[in-house]
């Protein structure tokens, strides 16, 4: 049984205060076993967030990374870094990056990022996800199928626990559309077969997250899916009692 995990991207929103007060309420309120939590703040509040945070059952994630370790790359931040101030998880391969922020990142890319989070012992979440024409085109299990293999060229773990997958149909991130239980569910079962061919009986213990719009109506019913392992959350993430009754609802799918 895989504990279920509850991430919180907070995307580019908040301030240092309200980024503090959040992570405050969240830390407060988060269940004392059964479901783990992470939020994901912006860079620049990672440290305040991961302060806030600390001693708490919340760990802390960044939202991107550099694949180089250190050196001549202006504006960048290093797995080492993030790992420095406090994080456990990075995104990769979000769908912003991938289709809306220029320039966009491709699977090469994000293999590279994924391997340096790795070398550090961080947790990569790789987000994977079709576009609604990709749906509609029938083409979503090969979407997934291609995000997944490069994303994951050569990498190598020796525990479930050192990586997370979260398929996000990107039709459904910030839409308020979510996709039906059944759909999640087959999106899932494919990833977790994609896993158990690349890392065998590991693929078991891997949590597989569903995001795009979920909330804290919904959660209960994706979350109960035999292959949903817990949520990535937007949007509802910025609101602590949402996103704390998505853990509570998380948490009793999985009981
Ligand atoms: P949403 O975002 O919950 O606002 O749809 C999900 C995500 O982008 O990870």
């Amino acid at each position: 049984m895989i504990t279920p995990l509850i991430l919180g991207n907070w995307k580019m929103n908040t301030t240092a205060a309200t980024a503090a007060a959040l992570a405050r309420e969240v830390a407060q309120g988060a269940p004392a076993n059964g479901v783990s939590l992470g939020v994901c703040p912006p860079l620049v509040y990672l440290p305040i967030v991961a302060e806030a945070c600390r001693g708490s059952r919340v760990a802390v994630g960044a939202q991107n990374v550099a694949y180089e370790k250190n050196g001549a790359f202006t504006g960048e931040v290093s797995a080492a870094m993030l790992k420095d101030v406090g994080a456990t998880y990075v995104l990769l391969g979000h769908s912003e990056r991938r289709h809306t922020i220029d320039p966009h990142e491709d699977d090469r890319v994000i293999n590279r990022k994924l391997l340096a989070v790795l070398a550090e012992k961080l947790v990569p979440v790789l987000c994977v996800g079709e576009t609604l024409a990709e749906r509609e085109a029938g083409r979503t299990m090969d979407v997934i199928t291609t995000q997944m293999k490069q994303g994951l060229a050569g990498v190598k773990i020796a525990a479930a626990n050192e990586l997370v997958i979260a398929y996000e149909p990107v039709w459904a991130i910030g839409t308020g559309k979510v996709a039906t239980p059944a759909q999640a569910q087959e999106a899932h079962a494919h990833t977790r077969s994609l896993l158990r061919a690349q890392f065998g009986e590991l693929a078991k213990g891997i949590a597989i997250l569903y995001g795009g719009s979920m909330k804290p109506d919904n959660a209960r019913e994706i979350c109960s899916q035999p292959d949903v392992n817990g949520g990535l959350i937007g949007g509802a993430s910025l609101k602590s009692a949402d996103f704390l009754a998505i853990a509570k609802a998380a948490l009793e799918a999985t009981r």
